[in-house]
């Protein structure tokens, strides 16, 4: 008996309720209305982005919620900055921000407006290589590539930070490049040397 008595009580606070929100809703305007609204506000708001990138401005009008990396692959078709995990841990994204090293999936396009960006299409001088790129190839410092590009902005920060004293000094800044293809010792050989002929 009391367990029939608290199913109607249910049924009623039900009722009650879905009234109550309903005339709510109503009494602001009609449901699908405030639904479309809000829905346009928070995911297909725009911002207007300036994005200084190896020297040359672009202006993109891009949602609030892309992230550098996306805006530098998809928009900007500079695909040399590789996806990987896509969620900073394992460095193939690595850019260059006002000279210090980012994951590019972890900064929002609009957070990086005005700042200068590097990216390793900018880092030759004609045909001219980099000496962190002539390095790599000397020492044969990679495989399949795909970490390379950021790998190689990686240890451009590295070597200006200054964190380039020893072997075990550059593996350990450089730990957040990872390198499917374990070519680790032939990468720390390579910032090692270009490092010595950037001083
Ligand atoms: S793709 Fe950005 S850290 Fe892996
Ligand atoms: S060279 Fe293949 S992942 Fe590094």
């Amino acid at each position: 008996m009391a367990e029939d008595r608290l199913k109607i009580s249910r049924r009623d606070f039900m009722r009650a309720s879905t009234a109550t929100v309903a005339a709510g809703i109503a009494a602001v305007a009609p449901v699908g209305e405030a639904v479309a609204h809000d829905a346009d506000s928070r995911f297909q708001s725009t911002v207007a982005v300036s994005l200084p990138i190896n020297g040359v401005p672009h202006q993109l009008t891009t949602e609030a919620r892309v992230t550098l990396l996306d805006a530098l692959r998809e928009r900007l078709l500079l695909t040399g900055t590789k996806k990987g995990c896509n969620r900073g841990e394992c460095g193939a994204c690595t850019v260059l921000l006002d000279g210090r090293r980012v994951n590019a999936c972890l900064v929002l396009a609009a957070s990086a407006h005005g700042r200068e960006i590097v990216t390793i299409e900018g880092l030759a001088q004609g045909d001219r290589l980099h000496p962190v790129q002539q390095a790599f190839i000397d020492h044969d410092a990679f495989q399949c590539g795909f970490c390379t590009p950021g790998q190689i902005m990686s240890a451009v920060g590295c070597i200006n930070e200054g964190h380039t004293a020893s072997n075990a000094e550059i593996r350990e800044w450089m730990s957040g490049n990872l390198c499917r293809c374990s070519a680790y010792p032939q990468i720390a050989a390579a910032v090692e040397a270009a490092a010595r002929e950037m001083v």
